[in-house]
Formats: C-alpha cells, sequence, structure tokens
C-alpha cells in the first residue's frame, strides 16, 4: 500500500492546483481510498488540513491519522457535510448503507466523486439526492502512481469541479474522460478489471518458466522485465502488436511455435470471453445498485458479471495526465 510518513507529509509544502484550499471528504478510506489520498499528498495537491476521512474500524482510523496526519472521524456524515469534494471509495455492497447516511447533508454546490465499481450516475443522484458527480474507474497500479482512470461527469458538473476532478485523478497516473457513462463501465471490465488478466498472465508465465527450469526469483525477474519492456516498447513504437509480434516470428523458429501451441490452445478465444463476463457482472452490479437491491455481494473492486448487448462505439474519449 502507498504510504508515508507522516513526518515527510506534514513537512510538506502548501497545495498548489486545483485542488488548494478545498476541503475533501473521503468516505471508504480502503486500499484505493488511500491510493487516492497518499498521491495526493505525495503529489502537493493537497495538504492533510484540507481532508477528512470517515471509517468505522479505530485501527484504519489511526493507521489514516498516524500515516497521513488527516482528520479521520467515524460519522461519514460528518466527513461528507463538511467537505467541497467527497471521495466515495466504498464497495458495492456496502454503498446501499452509507447512501442514506450522505444524503441528508449534501449540499448543491459540492461536487461527489465515485469509484464505486457499478455505481452509476443515475443510482448514485438518486440515492444522494445530488445530481453532480463523477464516476470513475481507476486500477490497482494506481497505487504506484502508474494507473488509468476512465471517468464521466454528470453534465451538471462545472469545469471548475471537472478541474478538480482532474487533478485527483492525476494523482493515479493517466485519466480519460468521456462523455458517454456507458464506456466507464465497459472500462470496468478492460483497465478496472485488466490488472486480474495482467497478473493471471505473469504468473502462467512465471509457472511455465519454472517449469523449464529456472529459480522462482530469476523467473520473475525474466518474466516482469518481459511484460515491462513489451508494454513500453509498444508504446513508444506506435506500431500494431501484431507488426512488433511479426518483427520476432521467423519462419519454423521457437515464436511460431509458441504462438501456434497458443492459438491452439484458445488463448484470444478465452480472454475474449473473460472481458465480456466482466463487462457483464458490471452491468448486473448496476442494475442491482438502481434498484436497491443487494444482488451486488458477488463482487471484487473492478469485476463484473450478466447478460449484455455488445456496446459498440459510443461517444469521444480526452486523455489527460
Ligand atoms: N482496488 C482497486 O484496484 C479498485 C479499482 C477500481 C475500482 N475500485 C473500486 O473502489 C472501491 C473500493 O475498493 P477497495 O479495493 O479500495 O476496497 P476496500 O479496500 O475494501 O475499501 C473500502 C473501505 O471502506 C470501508 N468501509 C466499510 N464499511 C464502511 C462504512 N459503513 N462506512 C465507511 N467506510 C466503510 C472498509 O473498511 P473495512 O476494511 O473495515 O471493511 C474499507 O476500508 C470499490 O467499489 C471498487 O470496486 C477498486
Amino acid at each position: 500500500m502507498a504510504s508515508e510518513p507522516v513526518s515527510h507529509l506534514a513537512a510538506s509544502p502548501a497545495a498548489a492546483g486545483p485542488l488548494a484550499g478545498i476541503r475533501v471528504g473521503i468516505v471508504g478510506a480502503g486500499a484505493m481510498g488511500e491510493a487516492m489520498l497518499a498521491g495526493m499528498l505525495r503529489q502537493h495537491l493537497l495538504s492533510p488540513d484540507q481532508v477528512v476521512c470517515s471509517h468505522p474500524r479505530p485501527a484504519r482510523a489511526a493507521h489514516l491519522r498516524q500515516t497521513y496526519g488527516v482528520t479521520v472521524v467515524t460519522a461519514n456524515a460528518q466527513a461528507a457535510g463538511d467537505a467541497d469534494l467527497v471521495l466515495i471509495a466504498l464497495k458495492p455492497q456496502v454503498l446501499p448503507h452509507v447512501v442514506p447516511e450522505l444524503a441528508p447533508v449534501l449540499r448543491a454546490e459540492q461536487l461527489v466523486v465515485s469509484i464505486v465499481a457499478g455505481a452509476s450516475t443515475r443510482a448514485l443522484g438518486r440515492g444522494l439526492r445530488h445530481p453532480a458527480i463523477v464516476r470513475a474507474m481507476p486500477n490497482t497500479p494506481a497505487q504506484i502512481g502508474q494507473g488509468v482512470t476512465v471517468w464521466y461527469a454528470t453534465p451538471v458538473v462545472t469545469e471548475a469541479g471537472k478541474a478538480c476532478t482532474r487533478g485527483m485523478l492525476a494523482a493515479l497516473g493517466r485519466a480519460v474522460e468521456v462523455e458517454d457513462e456507458g464506456q466507464v463501465a465497459m472500462a470496468t471490465a478492460v483497465s478496472g478489471t485488466g490488472p486480474t488478466y495482467i497478473f493471471l498472465f505473469i504468473e502462467a508465465l512465471i509457472d511455465a518458466a519454472v517449469h523449464v527450469g529456472f529459480a522462482r526469483h530469476v523467473a520473475r525477474d525474466l518474466v516482469l522485465d518481459t511484460m515491462q519492456g513489451s508494454a513500453a516498447f509498444a508504446l513508444q513504437s506506435g506500431r500494431h502488436v501484431a507488426e512488433l509480434r511479426d518483427m520476432v516470428t521467423s519462419p519454423g523458429g521457437t515464436s511460431a511455435e509458441a504462438l501456434a501451441a497458443l492459438e491452439r490452445g484458445g488463448l484470444r478465444t478465452v480472454v475474449g470471453d473473460a472481458m465480456w463476463a466482466a463487462y457483464r457482472r458490471t452491468l448486473q452490479l448496476e442494475e442491482a445498485l438502481e434498484r436497491g437491491t443487494p444482488a451486488a455481494n458477488r463482487s471484487g473492486a473492478g469485476g463484473a458479471g450478466g447478460d449484455a448487448p455488445h456496446p459498440g462505439s459510443r461517444g469521444q474519449a480526452t486523455a489527460d495526465r
């Protein structure tokens, strides 16, 4: 978990940028809420005295206080009521229990930013009785500032509110604003759940390298460096990945042999099936949260499931850093 000693953060200079001077309330200060808090403090977008977190567990509250020097209260309504920007980072199954606590204290001029998987702005807006909402979907590399977040703002969110959102999400890595909220649900299956696919593939490669004969620590280094280098190469070259793959696939060579085995095993089909399963589950969660039923219980961080139409192409995306 990304954390810095409080002594360092307390000594940080006054915050600058779009979040300077605003009060931030964090409801659901778990892994991702903490990653966002740590990122904003680390980048001096916020100072600790601007933040109030709420947490029901005393040990967790003490950890947040000691590590970041922020105020931590028990009541979610207190963290939300005193803030200009309210970040909701709860698990989907907890959200329906907390929404009634927040609704009475929210004021029209506040901005609510939610990263709750499957929570649509329609469900949040109705439950919170609040129209200015940003729905964002980050991913786990956000914990080291190298994530990608896809976000959507309801039409009433002001330019200043969007600037605050950009500032907050910049602490997590790259952020991509979309004009169609449906793309946040799609991104839940692609980038939100994406690290899960990648981690499983990394694990399979490491196990295979051990099977071939490498010590596990050597196999891990070789595989992780290969993943990182390949992604960086693809990004920097700007070429189609099939072209990069073709460059290393000689006739009758080792790559050709390996690719034939991967295709026989149905890699593309199984990857496609996995992503659709995640997308369908996202839509199921959305439906459950809109109905106010507790079907969100099977959810994980970015997980999804249910029957869905093909999303097709929707709206425009704008990347910020
Ligand atoms: N982790 C990711 O990479 C990721 C990526 C994209 C989106 N998300 C979304 O982000 C949200 C949070 O995920 P997470 O991984 O950070 O989960 P998490 O670590 O479980 O964080 C949620 C926090 O909320 C606390 N909480 C529970 N009940 C509460 C209540 N009534 N009032 C206030 N706080 C309460 C939890 O406390 P306890 O520890 O005591 O349960 C926990 O600290 C989820 O909706 C997830 O879908 C996460």
